[in-house]
């Protein structure tokens, strides 16, 4: 296994650009918010400078509303990236960071649980400590951003607007919404998609998707990007069920780190008492057994499947029976011959093995996964997702995703998306300390 660690390590220092770590060259040549979470987690294990560094220069874009951007554009003149911040034009918010340019939507709110990783790791450390109450109120205030902007009847949970906050950009989970935009060519802007040039089409969202990512984009700006318009306009308005288990995932960070370095989180206990009784209440379908996102617009759970709906076991928020659903799902999934974890429903017409959100496996989530499978007791179930996720990358390399089908890999010797991939690397690193930890070999 040392190979890998060395390759991990070589993998984030050639990412690494004098501050911040790109997700991976050529595709992705900014900084963004939660890749650079998982980073920070994987810097934590051998240079935890490295990883106080990342986070501190990915809140240096946080927005005075609170808002932590989706992507801080450290370069202005890096021009390879669509879109790029001109085309963002976050000047319409007058509390928009434009030292750094940024983004004007956000990603999972990661960050709580990050720091909390962080300092779990390094509880002795002045520096750290200072570090985490440095951080501390940058994290509440962005978590206040989303309860007094995105959740407008109050329920504890948020919403998003875009497909790119939710970071499964692609998810077959977002069709049905994304097909309520009404799409007239001629009013979209011009714009020239880069990441076809880099990274294999086949791979990644179609023409038809880009457009409609488009016109979201303009209905966030011309709402200034924080405006209650955006929850009264928008056909896509989604609570997605993997981020508000995130989300509530970082407030149970927040409280660790707070008792440990003597800060006050009463508000943050509010929130959690609130969102997790939402969170059953809304995401829980009792016939699927299975947690679903929902479809605030109409009002309705989707009916779909995704990698999001076993994110909850990670927030501990399943009871034993609802999580025992999740995990004969996931042996299931398993015993038909795939790596876990698909990001889809294997089952649906809609899988597709080898398309971005639809069915790939993705190491990060793997990790949130593993997370919630210790927490449930399932020991042998998350070292089979531990070991799936080091076998893939031995196998063909540090890819963004994976082809999830194991009889492909007979004719298959590379993974999808970008090579070379941070938060492959940070997972590859936390999951081989894990090895040591818990001493499974
Ligand atoms: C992309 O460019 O594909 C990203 O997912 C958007 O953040």
């Amino acid at each position: 296994m040392n190979h890998l660690k060395q390759k991990a390590k070589e993998i984030l220092s050639n990412n690494w650009r004098n501050g911040f770590t790109i997700p991976t060259a050529k595709l992705y040549p900014f900084q963004w918010n939660w890749d650079s979470g998982f980073v920070a987690m994987g810097f934590a294990q051998y240079a935890v400078k490295q990883a106080m560094q990342e986070l501190r220069n990915l809140f240096s874009g946080q927005w005075q509303n609170g808002m932590l951007p989706h992507i801080i554009f450290h370069s202005e003149t890096e021009n390879t990236y669509f879109p790029n911040w001109d085309f963002w034009e976050t000047s319409v918010n007058a509390g928009a960071s434009q030292q750094p340019k940024t983004s004007g939507i956000t990603q999972p709110p990661v960050h709580g649980f990050v720091l909390d990783f962080i300092l779990n790791l390094h509880q002795d450390d002045e520096e750290v400590k200072a570090f985490a109450k440095e951080l501390y109120p940058k994290i509440i205030n962005y978590h206040r951003f989303l309860y007094n902007y995105r959740d407008p009847k109050k329920e504890g949970l948020f919403f998003i607007y875009h497909p790119w906050e939710s970071g499964r950009d692609n998810s077959p989970i977002w069709d049905e919404s994304l097909n309520r935009l009404v799409i007239d060519e001629a009013k979209l802007p011009n714009y020239e998609r880069r990441d076809t040039k880099v990274a294999d089409a086949s791979e990644r969202p179609t023409k038809d998707q880009y457009d409609r990512y488009v016109y979201l984009m303009q209905l966030g700006k011309r709402h200034q990007y924080d405006g209650e318009g955006i929850a009264k306009e928008s056909p896509f308005l989604i609570q997605d069920c993997m981020m508000n288990a995130i989300l509530i995932q970082a407030n149970k960070g927040l409280v660790n780190v707070a008792k440990q370095v003597g800060l006050d989180f009463a508000e943050v206990e509010a929130w959690l008492q609130q969102g997790a009784a939402s969170f059953q209440h809304k995401f829980w379908n009792e016939e699927k057994q299975f947690y679903l996102t929902y479809d605030l617009r109409g009002e309705k759970q989707i009916a779909h499947k995704d990698i999001g709906g076993y994110i909850p076991l990670f927030a501990g928020l399943p009871n034993a029976t609802q999580a025992n659903h999740l995990t004969q799902k996931l042996n299931d999934i398993k015993e038909k011959g795939f790596y876990l974890c698909p990001s889809f429903d294997i089952d649906s017409p809609l899988f597709d093995s080898k398309r971005y959100w639809r069915g790939p496996v993705w190491p990060h989530m793997n990790w949130m996964l593993y997370q919630g499978l210790l927490q449930y007791q399932q020991t042998e179930l998350a070292k089979t997702v531990l070991n799936d996720t080091l076998a893939l990358v031995d196998q063909v390399g540090f890819y963004e995703y994976f082809e999830s089908q194991k009889n492909k890999y007979d004719q298959l010797d590379h993974g999808f998306g970008g090579n070379h991939f941070s938060w492959s690397a940070s997972t590859v690193l936390n999951f081989l300390e894990e090895i040591v930890k818990m001493s499974y070999f």
